[in-house]
């Protein structure tokens, strides 16, 4: 089995998580989400979730420094010897330059970066919809992937929540951000020759098709 090093981008809403957890279930990779560290940080009232937390509220983006900080540490655990499936990390130029050096410091490179994109009145339509599990952090939407019992995680049985940053006026933010911060990943990661863009209107299931065929067999 091959090594997978894959990085998931693509706006708010656009379909990260619900891949992601797909993704990780075949391909036996771990799933290194720095928003899921930030809210876990935020919720145990750590000093650096005391500090991200008027960044997230906001819309805004943590500062480099601090996520950089994380991600370096989560990837010399020993789960990430056989690959990763980074999920909204990079997220400006300077975190991708970083990737790029702690990975060519273990010589390792980014075998795909899967950019899942979507209309943006579509993006609003599914954040402002969306629950997610407090336990196993699955997500739903109360239309487009309602959970079998309504408030109820249909993979843990966990409660289902709404998230802070999931109300209309920061969502329109968080878009705002990732228009000027983010997206100019894209064409970075177009020049590496890495990069696969999948179009995340289709259904989920459609959806991770199209990225298993751009990644290869597990
Ligand atoms: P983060 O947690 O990374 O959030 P995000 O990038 O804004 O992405 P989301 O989790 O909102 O969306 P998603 O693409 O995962 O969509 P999902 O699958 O849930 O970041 C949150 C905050 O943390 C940031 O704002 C920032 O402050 C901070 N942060 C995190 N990383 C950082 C970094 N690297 N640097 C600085 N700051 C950082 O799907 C959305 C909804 O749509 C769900 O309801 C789902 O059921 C539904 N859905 C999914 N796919 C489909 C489909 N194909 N069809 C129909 N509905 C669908």
């Amino acid at each position: 089995m091959g090594q997978f090093d894959l990085i998931l981008l693509g706006p708010p809403g656009a379909g990260k998580g619900t891949q992601a957890g797909r993704i990780v279930a075949d391909y036996g990779i771990p799933h290194i989400s720095t928003g899921d560290i930030l809210r876990a940080a935020v919720k145990n009232q750590t000093p650096m979730g005391l500090e991200a937390r008027r960044f997230m509220d906001a819309g805004e983006l943590v500062p480099d420094s601090v996520v950089i900080g994380i991600v370096k540490d989560r990837l010399q655990e020993a789960d990430t010897d056989r690959g990763f499936l980074m999920d909204g990390f990079p997220r400006t130029i300077p975190q991708a330059e970083a990737l790029d050096a702690t990975l060519d410091s273990i010589d390792r490179n980014i075998s795909r970066v899967l950019a899942i994109l979507v209309d943006e009145q579509e993006l609003i339509r599914r954040l402002t919809g969306r629950r997610i599990c407090r336990d196993c952090q699955t997500p739903f939407h109360v239309a487009f992937n309602p959970p079998a019992r309504e408030g109820v995680c249909d993979v843990c049985g966990g409660e289902l929540y709404q998230r802070d940053d999931d109300s209309e006026a920061t969502v329109r933010n968080r878009l705002l951000v990732y228009n000027q911060q983010t997206e100019p990943l894209i064409d970075y990661y177009d020049r590496q020759g890495v990069l696969v863009r999948v179009d995340g209107e289709k259904e989920p299931d459609a959806v991770y098709e199209d990225i298993r065929e751009a990644v290869g067999r597990p």
